[in-house]
């Protein structure tokens, strides 16, 4: 059995990730999400008793419940789309913005990558780390242009500042700690 933490799976690309997953047939989801102003557990209703998608109201940040989680369900991959999304609400109140894009991200690779460490050697080198970005860490386009993945960051807002740190910590846990 193959199972996946997605997180922030409550929210806009998130659900439709673990619609489209349930879809494909995935063994087991396991869902956390802080369910913030921005979560809507409506969209998952229809997996409410199936017990292959299973749904936890909670924080990235907590580091029990989520080392709970990886060990509790053996979790082979974690795709982190949790995050504080808007643009103009990191301009009104940015603290939440690094509460759980910097922080949260910092407290979910230290989670993961205890947990990883702890696998067996084949568990270990399939286990993946996947987290999702936005194409906002590289600044502000014009009427034309385009943004390459290997285009420098430049994030003009909170929000894209905090996205920014995140990525560069979840490059950091691989180049330091390997975590795939
Ligand atoms: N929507 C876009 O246009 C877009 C574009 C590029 C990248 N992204 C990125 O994709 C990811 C998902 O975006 P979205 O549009 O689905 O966001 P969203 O705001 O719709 O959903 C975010 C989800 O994360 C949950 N959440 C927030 N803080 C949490 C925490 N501390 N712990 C657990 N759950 C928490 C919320 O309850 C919500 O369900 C984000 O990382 C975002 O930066 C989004």
């Amino acid at each position: 059995m193959r199972t996946l933490l997605v997180t922030g799976g409550a929210g806009f690309i998130g659900g439709n990730f673990v619609h489209l997953k349930m879809q494909q047939g995935a063994d087991r989801i396991i869902n956390l999400d802080k369910l913030t102003y921005a979560g809507n557990p409506d969209t998952l209703a229809e997996f409410r008793d199936d017990p292959r998608h299973v749904f936890i109201e909670g924080d990235i940040g907590n580091q029990a419940l989520v080392g709970h989680l990886l060990s509790e369900y053996q979790v082979d991959a974690v795709v982190n789309f949790a995050a504080e999304s808007h643009v103009d609400r990191s301009i009104d109140g940015p603290a939440a913005f690094i509460e759980t894009n910097v922080l949260g991200t910092f407290s979910l690779l230290d989670s993961a990558k205890a947990y990883w460490s702890a696998l067996d050697a084949s568990r270990r080198e399939a286990f993946r780390f996947l987290h999702v970005s936005t194409d906002e860490v590289y600044g502000s386009l014009g009427p034309s242009g385009k943004f390459t993945e290997t285009t420098a960051y430049a994030p003009n807002s909170p929000y894209s500042a905090s996205k920014a740190a995140s990525d560069h910590l979840v490059r950091a846990w691989y180049h330091t700690y390997g975590l795939p």
